[in-house]
């Protein structure tokens, strides 16, 4: 399934001081040109927003690293902070010397016990090293990390909800735009990049790009850390190259398909936010473009597998019940949409609903997606409205026929 590129190794921040030798422009050149694409789950040009942020003039910017991984089935930063913590202060630190910021912040999920120690450590360790303070490896660049702990609001793991978390205000999002790149956090001009997108930007400018472009497909460069949970025989964090296998591989082959005397009755690709797959749908390749083709996306890069001792009753109720609870409560679609949504999962007939309130679920989502101020509202409903569509026989009376 391709060459693992997050591998271990004897650290020695070659990509950092290939970086140092290279001016700002020269490090976003080289990840523009492997097609990083962001790994938070939207995908967003790695190179370009870091390009824009150069652009941006003022005395201060800041880089952040979002490690705050809250979305249902993705556990894959988990796996680099505790594994392969340099790596990711290589990439913040690449990332900050692109931009121009010499203070940046490592914002950790609260529940993330362990990392958080080992990352703590990670800093102390290369600041006694002089991996992090003033004249890094004999250069002109300074740069101060800080590490945040979050409180455990699903919600902060939105950019604009982190910075004002960071900030010290409640995490609740901010309208876009401004983007953070433009006004971030104290309104300077921020980059805020996922743990896996820094650590593949700190192998790209190691390896160059060149070798990373050599890797995946067209519209998908390089590799993807993925989650398998579930009802599946063998959980965990793999590393595939995108366009080398299918999504039925990966469940089958790597993944050991689903556990003993069950079988899938279907699976959610990219995390909580993304529309599930039947079993008919695992022929897709493993790529931005693939996932898309078959009708859902590859988010996060979370594969949940769901067995058939599952009713779909319950994923719906525990789904909605999950969005509800995590709204920050600020946007009005996102908060009363999500009540309405978990009221309406809770006004079932025997694990079946009336095809109006089908309909009004699909005017909620309709609203929703279109008007909450971030991820969280706008795709809260995506999984819901693929299992009505999917399975109009198990959800609705009548089998959705009117
Ligand atoms: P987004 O598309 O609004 O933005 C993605 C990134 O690109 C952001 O950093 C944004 O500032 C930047 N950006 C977008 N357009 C820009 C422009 N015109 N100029 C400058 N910068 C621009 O997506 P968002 O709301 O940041 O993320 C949503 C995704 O997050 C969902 O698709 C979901 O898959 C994922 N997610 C991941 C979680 C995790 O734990 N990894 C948790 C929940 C959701």
């Amino acid at each position: 399934m391709g060459p693992p590129l997050l591998k271990a190794e004897e650290y020695d921040f070659k990509g950092l001081q290939k970086a140092l030798k290279l001016r700002p422009e020269g490090i976003i050149d080289e990840i523009k040109k492997s097609g990083l694409k962001g790994r938070g789950g939207a995908g967003f040009p790695t190179g370009v927003k870091w390009e824009l942020a150069l652009a941006e003039t003022g005395e201060k910017k800041y880089i952040i690293c979002n490690a705050d991984e809250g979305e249902p089935g993705t556990f894959k930063d988990r796996y680099l902070l505790e594994e392969r913590p340099l790596k990711v202060l290589e990439g913040i630190l690449i990332a900050a010397r692109a931009i121009g910021a010499n203070e940046g912040f490592i914002y950790i999920r609260g529940e993330y016990t362990e990392p958080i120690k080992i990352f703590k450590k990670t800093i102390e360790e290369a600041e006694k090293q002089g991996v992090l303070g003033d004249n890094i490896f004999g250069s002109d660049f300074n740069f101060k990390l800080t590490l945040v702990r979050g409180g455990g609001a699903y919600v902060c793991g939105d950019e604009t909800s982190l910075i004002n978390s960071i900030e010290g205000k409640r995490g609740i999002s901010r309208i876009k735009p401004p983007y953070p790149i433009q006004a971030g956090l104290f309104d300077r001009p921020t980059v805020v990049n996922n743990v896996e997108s820094l650590a593949a930007a700190a192998e790209i400018i190691n390896q160059g790009a060149d070798y990373y472009t050599g890797l995946g497909t067209k519209n998908s460069r390089g590799t993807k850390l993925i989650c398998l949970s579930g009802d599946i025989e063998k959980p965990g964090v793999y590393e595939v190259e995108f366009g080398s296998t299918t999504l039925r591989d990966i469940l089958y082959e790597l993944g050991g398909g689903p556990l003993k005397d069950d079988s899938f009755k279907f699976i959610i690709p990219g995390g909580l936010s993304t529309a599930a797959l039947t079993i008919e749908e695992l022929d897709c390749q493993y790529s931005y473009e693939g996932i898309e083709a078959a009708g859902s996306s590859l988010g996060s890069g979370a594969i949940i597998a769901i067995g058939q001792k599952h009713q779909l009753l319950e994923i719906l109720q525990r789904v909605g019940r999950f969005y509800m609870d995590e709204t920050c409560g600020t946007c009005f679609p996102c908060r009363e949409g999500n009540r309405h949504i978990d009221y309406i999962f809770k006004k079932h007939h025997n694990g079946k609903f009336y095809q109006e309130d089908v309909d009004i679920l699909a005017d909620i989502g309709k609203a929703i997606s279109g008007a909450a101020r971030c991820g969280l509202g706008q795709t809260s409903l995506s999984l819901a409205r693929s299992l009505f569509y999917k399975f109009p026989e198990e959800l609705i009376i009548g089998g959705g026929q009117r």
